[in-house]
């Protein structure tokens, strides 16, 4: 499978650190934050790369990432997205010729996690599969909620009275529908094509499944977040 890596957006909750980088090459303790969802995909054998990037400092990407290679990549490409400011699902379908109509897997460039995702990537067939987690802030995030044998009924992105303390992390994996999805998305109300809106399609199409991300996962695109990403890894690495 290929995976797709979305680092882009102006990262203004972060500034003025965004003002000198693009958000994903800030430090997570000793390593550029983009190092921790390449490595891993290629955990999970993902090895064709797209990471799809924007605003002033793409350049960046190329001088720290180069080919890829000493990251365990074979092949590293990169799209432009022109409006930092489009959404996840807008980003995403700068992926459609990458993607060649086959599945892949992408992760959001701030989230962190040393949870293996091989399983999922391996027996995936179509549809789409998002990686869920039980946190204690849920209104942070897209929340999930159940029927009674626990299949997802719908997301709701950043509710102010959770439904419950299931997220959506930003690990997905889908089908070569996903396109022909975003097209028909419409912007939310901060003006963006919004993940959570494209997840829903699926939902309502009965072809949605969820797993449980196993191990630490944070995203690190607030000082808070990005702070306790790095004490995390610090902590592990010693
Ligand atoms: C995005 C998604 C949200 C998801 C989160 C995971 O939020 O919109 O559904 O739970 O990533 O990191 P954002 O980081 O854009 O606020």
């Amino acid at each position: 499978m290929k995976g797709v890596i979305l680092a882009g957006g102006l990262g203004t909750r972060l500034y003025p650190l965004t003002h000198v980088t693009n958000k994903h090459l800030l430090p997570v303790y000793d390593k550029p934050m983009i190092f921790y969802p390449i490595e891993t995909l290629v955990k999970a054998g993902i090895k064709d790369i797209l990471i799809v990037t924007s605003g002033p400092h793409v350049g960046h990407f190329l001088g720290i990432l180069k080919n890829g290679n000493e990251l365990g990549v074979d092949h590293l490409e990169y799209a432009y997205q022109e409006k930092p400011d489009g959404g996840i699902a807008d980003a995403l379908s700068l992926a459609e010729s990458f993607a060649d109509e086959e599945p892949i897997t992408v992760i959001l460039g701030d989230n962190t996690t040393d949870a293996d995702i091989s399983e999922e990537v391996t027996s995936f067939k179509d549809g789409a599969l998002a990686f869920l987690k039980e946190v204690r802030d849920p209104e942070r995030f897209g929340v999930a909620f159940f029927d009674e044998n626990k299949n997802i009924t719908g997301i709701e992105e950043k509710p102010k009275n959770p439904k419950s303390n299931m997220v959506v992390t930003g690990v997905y994996i889908y089908d070569g529908k996903v396109f022909g999805h975003i097209r028909s998305l419409k912007p939310s109300d901060r003006g963006q094509l919004e993940v959570t809106d494209l997840n829903n399609i699926y939902i309502k199409n009965g072809e949605f499944k969820w797993a449980e991300l196993d191990g630490f996962w944070s995203d690190a695109g607030t000082f808070d977040s990005l702070f306790a990403a790095s004490k995390y890894w610090a902590e592990k690495n010693k």
